[in-house]
């Protein structure tokens, strides 16, 4: 387990996971719809990838040594009724098989689904903590994205911890001390849909690592820029070395500048 958590958060404590997992329930997502073109020059900028078995076995090489995050709920689309109505995908024995560092899980706390999907997450907590595979949970919110406020995530955070998560993955919102702080293992952020500047991208990381985050899981930002490489730079600045959102900023454009 050890071994593996530090596959994840490097030793400065920091970590950025690209995930490219939005196809499982998205279908052919912007600028995902090749994958292995999409992170072939990401690659080397991140700490770990997050990704289904299908993307895993068709787009990475195996002779990839970037640690992977196997996503192993699913089983809902957008065009069908209810995406909190998830089961697992992916059995351990697979988990095993692909080597992975670690296996992530969607919670959805207060949908119809709740239950299942809590239960769901103990489950693989269960099997994980037998084989030493962490596992990380991410607090889904669906298509309700104004759900993202700092009580109804600090909530779902905690109650994923409890329940076992190694790992919480989160969205940014304001006040995002108020997860942090009543969250007793590492927080990630995710970023959800892309925003309008690189600059609103920078200015949201820095602040959350200033308040507690322990890095990004970061997708639709980075590889929906236009600048995917300088973007994934600069956050690594951010992330990796305590780059203000300014300095960020100039490595953006420089990068971008020299492409
Ligand atoms: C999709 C996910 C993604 O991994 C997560 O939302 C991060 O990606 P983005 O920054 O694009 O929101 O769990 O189901």
């Amino acid at each position: 387990m050890k071994n593996r958590m530090a596959q994840l958060i490097q030793s400065d404590g920091r970590c950025l996971f690209l995930p490219i997992d939005h196809g499982y329930f998205q279908g052919p997502t912007r600028k995902l719809e090749k994958p292995g073109e999409t992170i072939k020059p990401l690659l080397p900028y991140c700490d770990a990838i997050f990704v289904t078995r299908g993307v895993l076995r068709s787009s990475v090489e195996p002779d990839s040594a970037k640690p992977t995050i196997l996503r192993v709920s699913g089983g809902t689309s957008m065009v069908g009724k209810d995406l909190a109505n998830e089961g697992i995908t992916t059995s351990m024995e697979e988990a095993i098989r692909l080597n992975v560092a670690a296996i992530g899980i969607s919670i959805f706390v207060g949908s119809d689904y709740e239950h299942e999907s809590l239960l769901n997450l103990s489950k693989l907590v269960d099997e994980g903590e037998k084989y030493g595979i962490p596992v990380m949970a991410v607090t889904a919110v669906g298509k309700e994205l104004d759900k993202r406020d700092a009580r109804y995530l600090a909530l779902c955070s905690r109650i994923a911890a409890e329940l076992g998560a190694r790992v919480v993955k989160t969205y940014w919102c304001e006040g995002f001390e108020k997860i942090t702080s009543g969250c007793p293992v590492p927080v990630v952020m995710a970023g959800g849909p892309q925003v309008d500047t690189e600059r609103e991208v920078f200015d949201f990381v820095h602040d959350g690592i200033q308040k507690g985050a322990v890095g990004v899981n970061l997708g639709r930002n980075v590889w929906q820029n236009d600048f995917p490489v300088a973007m994934i730079r600069a956050l690594r600045a951010i992330i990796h070395e305590n780059a203000t959102p300014k300095e960020a900023q100039e490595l953006y454009d420089s990068v971008k500048k020299a492409q």
